[in-house]
């Protein structure tokens, strides 16, 4: 029988709830509280109450409203604040190159890497892309993610670049995860322009841009600020215009060597700044004192082989507020779990289970802009709920690389149940 909206629904039997808190300036301390043995109202798909311990039976409970944790941990929906999921092709052929030694600077200086990743999308079109766009929406929520930011990034023409996000919005309309779709038109110089990049960034600015404002297809610009791809003076041009546009702004940077990504971000209020493994001191100190959310990608150091994982030891210390997420992508992380990545956060970065729990949640929410409503399970926020298997939430990062969760619930409602 269908319940009509408005009507509490429950969950009982909850054997451990994980609610991630809001960033008051420092992630030190218990940036995730917990409690036991609880239930959980749901209306209109928001948390309206929280059970109480040794208050066993919540009010109206009939056999239509109520769905049983079986003691279970619940936790808020993963977020993945960092994603690339708009393009054709794997690029395995490239992994075997890195396994027999070929860097990956090597392979996209031979005309591989980003490159064949823009003749994939140059070739698909709209309905290819978002069928598989759709797929890959479905890899997400079987890892327990509820919401993902995603980004153009491989069309890299106007009509390339449009059709990407079109897609990506066409996918996201038929799927349950909520995605926030940014414009990553700067990701690379694309071939025909390899003799006059300013002339790329006039497109960027002057077409690209003001068009997919036009057409709301985007919530934010994203720019690959590395001496493969833009330099500073284009990162500030096209971030100028991004901001006049009303978009939020992303920055990819100091991805393989330090540069001026913590500087660019502090002084345009970007609402994050992504990879940042080769940040010094000075850089986290910016970071932190602009309040802009500092999105971690272990995934590809991990994936490229490398040894430099960002300094999120330091950054958390410092008070910088930062996100993990998979950085999803065919080159330099193909993967969707986000709890693996906060395995390697706490093995490769210092950071605790329960940093990085908050780091994929409430993190993940300042990153897109939601943390009033994502990211937290307190009454009031979004009913975007993950089951696990697991006594404490300290087991999601342990059993690294083999936990997804039982039932996934998006505004209220069972979206995956694992079998
Ligand atoms: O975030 N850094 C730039 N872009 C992607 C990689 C894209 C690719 O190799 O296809 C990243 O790592
Ligand atoms: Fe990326």
């Amino acid at each position: 029988m269908e319940i009509e909206r408005g009507t509490p629904r429950y969950i009982v039997n909850i054997g451990c709830l994980a609610l991630p808190q809001p960033f008051e300036g420092s992630l030190l301390g218990e940036p995730v509280k917990i409690k036991k043995n609880l239930w959980l109202e749901i209306k209109n798909g928001r948390i309206s109450r929280i059970g109480h311990e040794g208050e066993p039976e919540p009010p109206g409970v009939e056999a239509n409203n109520v769905f049983d944790a079986y003691s279970m941990l619940a936790t808020p929906g993963l977020i993945d604040s960092h994603t690339h999921p708009v393009f054709l092709n794997f690029r395995q052929s490239e992994f075997v190159r890195r396994c027999r030694g070929e860097t990956y600077q090597q392979i996209a200086a031979a005309g591989g890497g980003i490159l064949s990743s823009i003749r994939g999308v140059r070739e698909a079109n709209e309905e290819m892309l978002s069928a598989l766009i759709f797929n890959r929406l479905e890899g997400f929520l079987e890892f327990g993610v509820t919401a993902i930011e995603a980004k153009s990034g491989y069309g890299l023409s106007l009509a390339d670049e449009l059709k990407s996000l079109r897609s990506l919005k066409k996918a996201a309309l038929d799927h349950p995860i909520e995605v926030s779709p940014t414009l990553l038109a700067a990701h690379v110089i694309p071939p025909e322009f390899r003799d006059n990049p300013d002339g790329y960034v006039d497109l960027v600015c002057n077409s690209i841009i003001p068009q997919a404002v036009e057409e709301k297809l985007a919530n934010a610009v994203d720019v690959f600020l590395d001496d493969s791809a833009f330099n500073p003076k284009q990162t500030r041009r096209i971030f100028k215009v991004a901001k006049e546009a009303g978009l939020d702004l992303r920055l990819h940077a100091d991805q393989f060597s330090v540069g001026k990504g913590a500087e660019i971000a502090a002084e345009f209020g970007a609402l994050t700044v992504d990879h940042m493994d080769y940040t010094d001191e000075n850089g986290i100190e910016a970071l932190a004192k602009s309040g802009v959310t500092v999105v971690l990608l272990p995934g590809a150091v991990f994936f490229l082989g490398l040894e430099h994982y960002a300094p999120a030891r330091m950054m958390i210390e410092k008070g910088c507020k930062v996100a993990l997420a998979t950085d999803f992508n065919p080159g330099s992380s193909p993967t969707q779990s986000l709890p693996l990545m906060m395995s390697l956060a706490c093995i490769k970065m210092g950071m605790t289970p329960q940093e990085a729990l908050w780091a994929a949640t409430m993190g993940g929410a300042y990153a897109t802009k939601r943390q009033d409503e994502l990211g937290s399970l307190m009454p009031g926020y979004q009913a975007d709920i993950c089951l696990w298997n697991a006594e404490d939430v300290e087991y999601l990062s342990y059993a690294y690389g083999s936990v997804r969760p039982e039932v996934v619930f998006k505004r209220g409602e069972v979206v995956s149940i694992f079998q």
